[in-house]
């Protein structure tokens, strides 16, 4: 037994985790502090987290920050995440250059405001060249919404000529996504206890494996990532095979 844990620990971790970060209200519910406080207290296990996944040698960390069905929050709750997102944002271009991050951001990013584009574009443009670390941003994201936008963009260059309808494939469809050359996630965590995908990474995750946890993203430590990479490394992958 022990010898087999210490296998487990060796395993390479995962090129691609993609983490859906949720339970940001329930932790300020459980401390009897506004869900701003949680969304803060997020901020920080999401800094800590990317970190970690640094120090691992993951590749790429896709994280689920504010989906297209969030703007049904109430306008404090949204004008508050956005105030700590710019927050986040401007202290995240000053630490990039220090930890060689690439920023990618997923999403329809022109609902949000000017100030925050234009920190979202500076943090791609700025990062563009680096290649250790890449950290895709999920804002204003909605995985059926990535789709229609993808199918949108083929359709348009059938329209003007640039394409044929048969020449589309699976892995053609993929240049229209978002996430356009970045591989598939071989894992997706979910914490806080809920068990659904809420339009996350819909086209994407196809194959990937799964964890679901009881820990809100507040709290989530190096510990929690440490146990679901070693649940990934449990599972039997078959893609259809035998
Ligand atoms: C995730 O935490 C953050 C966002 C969706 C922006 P929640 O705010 O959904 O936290 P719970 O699920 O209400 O606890
Ligand atoms: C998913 O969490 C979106 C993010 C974490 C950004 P939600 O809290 O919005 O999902 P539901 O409402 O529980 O499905
Ligand atoms: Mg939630």
């Amino acid at each position: 037994m022990a010898l087999f844990k210490k296998k487990e620990i060796n395993l390479p971790p995962p090129q691609h985790i993609a983490i859906i970060m949720d339970g940001n209200g329930r932790w300020a519910k459980k401390r009897g502090l506004p869900r701003t406080a949680g969304h803060g207290a997020g901020a920080e296990a999401f800094r800590r987290t990317a970190n970690y996944c640094r120090t691992l040698g993951v590749k790429y960390l896709t994280v689920y920050a504010f989906s297209t069905e969030n703007w049904k929050r109430s306008e404090e709750e949204v004008s508050g995440i956005m105030k700590l997102l710019g927050k986040y944002l401007e202290e995240a271009l000053a630490d990039m250059e220090k930890n060689h991050v690439r920023f990618r951001f997923f999403g329809d990013l022109s609902r949000l405001s000017p100030e925050l584009q234009t920190l979202c574009q500076n943090a791609q443009e700025r990062s563009s060249e680096y290649d250790e670390v890449q950290v895709n941003f999920c804002l204003n994201y909605g995985g059926r919404d990535e789709i229609v936008k993808a199918a949108k963009s083929f359709a348009r260059e059938v329209a003007e000529g640039k394409r044929k309808p048969e020449e589309l494939t699976e892995q053609l469809f993929d240049n229209y996504l978002y996430s356009a050359g970045v591989p598939d996630p071989e894992l997706i965590i979910r914490p806080s206890g809920e068990m659904r995908t809420s339009n996350f990474l819909l086209w994407q995750s196809a194959y990937s494996e799964y964890v679901f946890m009881d820990v809100l993203w507040p709290d989530f430590s190096p510990k929690d990532l440490d146990a679901a990479i070693a649940e990934y490394h449990r599972r039997n992958r078959r893609f259809g095979g035998v």
